[in-house]
């Protein structure tokens, strides 16, 4: 039998760049790889444990499942469909939430970082959030998940959960792992933290035209591009806190590493510490190159965007293929649970 994967993404907007490179790629390349059988969905359900809109979350989860199409998920080779179309997620999210205690929830860094942002909403479903993704996982048996580094906390909770039940109730959930992919941190264009929809500034949008990208990239913060440096080692993406240079250098060494090279951004560390570098001609390529990426995405866009019947075909499909594999699962839980 083939390994599952399966990733999401919450319904909170279109894609940024961030989301492109940290999940989606990594969606790709195990789409393509026949090893594996590939579930991708767009979480709804998880956009719904902070304040939303109704209609926004509608136009939302459907603008996610246009950009993944676009960037190149394929539904001849993945099974891509709405996560609140597949009840058996909810219903072994319940199940899993038995053994997952409030004080472990309250205590894990995304929880806090929600709170924070909105004080008046440290719902149970927020602190449920990770038995919920535990269950979009688990529910397909999925073995490896294709998602940022941001995501790791919600993982080990995730294997945490398919030991417990696993101990306790004699079913068969693998420990699912993170596929990590090069892209697993992008920067904010700020220098400051990742790159992330919830602060202004700080991301390219994969439907950015050149102009705009060329504008974003240029109000990187750079220093005086001469001085030592120390990058954070030779073959890793530099983080903001990677080395001596400002934050806004090191984020965009770290695109310069990803869309021209590591040679590239080797040499421009040479520079840095010899005749200096000329960040403007560095962004104008730069730009270019993001640009050159995105632009077959666009016009993919576009096409699916003047053809809403064959999206709605495929989001049928994918759902009813999903609840078919999920429901699976959920009997044998039921049964060995005693519910059955
Ligand atoms: P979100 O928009 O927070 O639901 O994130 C969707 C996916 O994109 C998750 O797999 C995240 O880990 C990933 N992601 C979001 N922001 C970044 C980033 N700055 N760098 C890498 N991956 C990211
Ligand atoms: N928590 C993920 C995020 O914020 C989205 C998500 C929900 C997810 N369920 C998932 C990702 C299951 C991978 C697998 O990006």
């Amino acid at each position: 039998m083939k390994k599952r994967v399966l990733s999401g993404v919450r319904a909170t907007g279109k894609l940024h760049l961030g989301n492109y490179l940290g999940a989606v790629k990594g969606m790709m390349a195990l789409q393509d790889d026949p090893q594996y059988e590939t579930f991708y969905m767009v979480a709804d359900l998880h956009t719904i444990t902070t304040p939303y809109d109704p209609q926004e979350l509608r136009k939302n989860r459907r603008e996610i499942i246009l950009d993944y199409l676009a960037a190149g998920l394929d539904p001849e080779k993945s099974i891509i469909f709405q996560q609140s179309e597949v009840p058996q997620h909810t219903e072994l999210a319940f199940f899993f939430s038995s053994v997952t205690t409030i004080a472990k929830m309250q205590h894990l860094p995304t929880f806090k970082e929600k709170v924070k942002q909105y004080p008046e909403h440290a719902t149970l479903a927020l602190l449920n959030y990770p038995a919920l993704m535990a269950a979009d996982i688990l529910a397909y048996k999925a073995e490896l998940v294709p998602v940022g580094i941001d995501q790791e906390p919600h993982l080990e909770v995730a294997r945490e959960i398919a030991r417990r039940f696993n101990q306790d109730y004699g079913t068969d959930f693998p420990e699912p792992k993170r596929f990590k992919t090069v892209g697993e941190y992008i920067p904010s264009l700020t220098g400051e933290g990742k790159m992330s929809k919830s602060i202004e500034g700080s991301y390219i949008n994969l439907s950015d035209n050149l102009e705009t990208i060329k504008s974003k990239i240029a109000k990187i913060p750079t220093d005086s591009g001469k001085g030592t440096i120390h990058p954070a080692g030779k073959d890793t993406v530099y983080t903001s806190d990677a080395g001596t240079v400002s934050p806004g250098t090191g984020a965009l060494m770290s695109f310069v590493h990803l869309f021209m090279g590591g040679d590239k951004r080797r040499e421009l560390e040479t520079q840095y510490e010899t005749s200096g570098i000329r960040y403007g001609d560095v962004k104008k390529e730069l730009s270019e190159l993001i640009f050159a990426e995105l632009a077959g995405f666009q016009g993919k866009r576009l096409e699916l965007e003047a053809n809403p019947e064959y999206v709605d075909l495929i989001i049928k499909k994918g759902n009813e293929r999903a609840r078919a594999a999920a429901e699976n699962t959920i009997r044998d839980v039921k049964e060995k649970m005693g519910l059955l």
